[in-house]
C-alpha cells in the first residue's frame, strides 16, 4: 500500500512574486518551509510538533493544496496533492474554526457533503450518524454562532470526517480547549485511528503526542529537526522526558528537569 503521505523536497516561500506581474509584498521571500522530506505510513498516528511558526500549518495546507508549493512533490496514498482522489481522501480540521456563521449543524455537514460530491441520501445518514457521534443531534437547526466553543470544535471535526477520508488532519484540534473537551477529542480520534484512519496530528502539547502518536516529527524554522517514537526521541537526546528532548532538539539550553 502507498504511504498515507509521501512528501519530498517540500519548499513554500511567502510572498513569492514571481511570474505573477505584481510587485512583491512586505512578505516577499520569507521561506516557511525548506526541502522538507516526510513519509507517513498508512494506519499511523503522527503527530507533528514544533513552536509557533515552525511550519505545521503551512506543510498541512501544501498538502491540502491550499497554498501553492514554491518546490517539492507531495502524494496522498499515492496520488498527487493536487488532484481531486487526493482531495477526496483527507478531511481536514483547520486551526481556526472557520464555520460558516449562516449555516446551522445540519447543513454545515449536507453540505460539506456536497462539495464532497456524495449524493443526498449518502450525506443526509452520514451527518445523522455523525451528529450522533459528536454528540449534535440535539443541536442540528442551530447555527454556528449559537453553538458552543466546544460545540463547534465537536463540529469542526464531524465535518472534516464527513466524507470519510483515509487521511485526517488536526491542526491543533485542542488548542484552547478545556481539559474535559480535550480528554473527549482524543477519545473520537484515537476510536478513528483504532478504524484504520491515518491520523496527522499537529500540537504544541508535548504530553498530548506523547499520549497519542506512534511517532512524531519535530519541525523548526520549517525544517524536519528529529523523527521518531516518543521513546526514540528521548533516548535519541539522552533525555527522561519527552520536553527534554523537545528542548535539546530546538537547540535551547534551558534547564528543563522541572518539567520531569
Ligand atoms: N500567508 C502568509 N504570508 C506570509 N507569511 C506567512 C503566511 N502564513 C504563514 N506565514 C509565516 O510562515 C511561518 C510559518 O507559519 P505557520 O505555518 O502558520 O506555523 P505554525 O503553524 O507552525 O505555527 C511563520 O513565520 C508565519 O508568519
Ligand atoms: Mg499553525
Amino acid at each position: 500500500m502507498p504511504p498515507a503521505l509521501d512528501i519530498r523536497g517540500l519548499s513554500k516561500v511567502y510572498g513569492d512574486a514571481r511570474g505573477l506581474g505584481r510587485r512583491p509584498s512586505s512578505t516577499e521571500g520569507f521561506s516557511a518551509l525548506e526541502g522538507l522530506d516526510l513519509h507517513v505510513e498508512a494506519g499511523a498516528f503522527f503527530g507533528l510538533l514544533g513552536p509557533n511558526g515552525a511550519g505545521k500549518t503551512t506543510l498541512i495546507s501544501a498538502v491540502c493544496n491550499l497554498i501553492r508549493i514554491t518546490a517539492g512533490e507531495v502524494r496522498v496514498f499515492g496520488e498527487p496533492h493536487d488532484s481531486l482522489a487526493a482531495r477526496r481522501l483527507i478531511g481536514l480540521s483547520e486551526q481556526d474554526v472557520n464555520l460558516d456563521r449562516f449555516l446551522d449543524v445540519r447543513e454545515t455537514l449536507l453540505y460539506h457533503g456536497g462539495y464532497y460530491g456524495m449524493d443526498r441520501d449518502r450525506a443526509r445518514r452520514r451527518a445523522r450518524e455523525m451528529m450522533e457521534v459528536f454528540d449534535l443531534s440535539g443541536k442540528a437547526g442551530v447555527r454556528a454562532p449559537k453553538l458552543s466553543g466546544g460545540m463547534r470544535r465537536r463540529l469542526l471535526l464531524a465535518r472534516a470526517l464527513m466524507h470519510e477520508p483515509r487521511l485526517v488532519i488536526l491542526d491543533e484540534p485542542t488548542a484552547a480547549v478545556d481539559f474535559e473537551l480535550r480528554l473527549e477529542l482524543w477519545r473520537y480520534i484515537r476510536r478513528l485511528h483504532g478504524e484504520g484512519t491515518t491520523i496527522l496530528l499537529t500540537t504544541h502539547y508535548l504530553e498530548e503526542a506523547e499520549e497519542l502518536c506512534d511517532e512524531i516529527a519535530l519541525i523548526r524554522s520549517g525544517r524536519l529537526v528529529a523523527r521518531d517514537s516518543a521513546e526514540g526521541l528521548r533516548s535519541a537526546y539522552g533525555a527522561t522526558t519527552l520536553s527534554e528532548a523537545y528542548v535539546r532538539a530546538m537547540g535551547g539550553q534551558e534547564d528543563v528537569s522541572f518539567l520531569a
